[in-house]
């Protein structure tokens, strides 16, 4: 990045410390993933694992796969602090920095950390899924890493994080009400805190790329529009679990058909985002500019096509195995 653009964030720490920063809740008020699992240390531990798993086998295997993928999503976490680490202008030089963006960053992280662990914990517990697997396919994504084509700055990484921490929101709130559905509330509430966590993370994000958007409309606008042609990839995209070369794209087709993460949703996380930035009616943009804000004004009603073409294609759907739910049958 250039140093100009470098000297921006330098002059945002003190907006950050003030309106980013407020958006992390002090460790003490936190919600900790054994609030919501069976103690091991208590009496009742036995007779709460008996209930936690008889939820559990009411919820139909397509769920857990479903829900497998998302954990495995959290559970990649090294990854994404990683990428946060290498943006130009933010890194956290020592490992205990005390700017704003370094103290975000690792608070950040200790608050997703609970994401993973807990539903870790309750899929091991459920005995619905062949943990082994599981964790066969944690420690390739990890050992792969992501690409989400940020090209260490902010910018586009933060368009990214605001994508995503939105995307993720939508997709842990409905696999809350689809846990609702099948008659598990404490699973569903399980779901719903972890969801409204990426809410947060969300309103940090998306408060960042405003001010960037106030600061640098020219630079805010064209880092959308990078983003959005390059498409904005889920995180695991590069899952893996020995056996499917294709685990992440089917893991994909099975959350589009639940309803858990749709086209539609990434059409409406877009017009959100659109819209929350007002990017349809920046003015004294550069000639650049101008055509970046058509393309992405552009972009959300061809979307809005492309999703309804999609949905009258629909085809008959493959069943395929899945290995973390021991090659267990499963409609895409
Ligand atoms: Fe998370
Ligand atoms: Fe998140």
């Amino acid at each position: 990045m250039p140093p100009e653009k470098i000297e921006i964030f330098k002059s945002m720490e003190d907006w950050a410390k003030k309106n980013v920063l407020v958006h992390l809740k002090p460790v003490e008020n936190c919600w900790q993933p054994q609030d919501f699992l069976p103690d091991a240390a208590s009496d009742g531990f036995e007779e709460q694992v008996r209930e936690l798993r008889e939820r559990a086998r009411e919820i139909p295997d397509d769920y857990f796969v479903a829900l497998v993928g998302s954990m495995i999503t959290e559970e990649a976490l090294p990854t994404y602090q990683v990428m946060l680490n290498n943006l130009d202008g933010l890194r956290d030089e020592t490992g205990s920095s005390l700017t704003p963006w370094a103290i975000w960053t690792r608070a950040w992280t200790a608050e997703e950390n609970r994401h993973g662990d807990l539903l870790n914990k309750y899929l091991y517990l459920s005995g619905r899924v062949d943990m082994k697997r599981i964790e066969k396919t944690i420690q390739y994504l990890i050992g792969t890493g992501m690409d989400p084509r940020a090209e260490n700055s902010p910018y586009l990484l933060f368009i990214y994080t605001s994508f995503q921490e939105r995307a993720t929101s939508i997709s842990h709130g409905n696999t809350g009400r689809l846990a609702k559905a099948h008659g598990d509330t404490k699973l569903a509430q399980i779901c719903g805190i972890i969801a409204s966590d990426e809410k947060r993370h969300e309103a940090a994000y998306t408060k960042i790329m405003e001010k960037l958007f106030e600061i640098d409309p020219d630079g805010a606008v064209l880092a959308l529009a990078d983003m959005m042609r390059k498409r904005i990839t889920m995180p695991a995209h590069l899952m893996y679990d020995g056996c499917d070369v294709n685990i992440f794209f089917h893991y994909s087709a099975v959350v589009q058909r639940l309803g858990i993460y749709t086209a539609k949703d990434y059409s409406d996380v877009l017009e959100f985002l659109v819209g929350r930035w007002k990017v349809e009616k920046m003015t004294g943009l550069s000639a650049e500019g101008r055509r970046a804000q058509d393309y992405v004004c552009r972009l959300i009603p061809k979307l809005r096509r492309l999703e309804e073409r999609a949905g009258e294609r629909a085809e008959e759907a493959l069943t395929i195995p899945f290995s973390w739910i021991s090659d267990r049958l499963v409609k895409l």
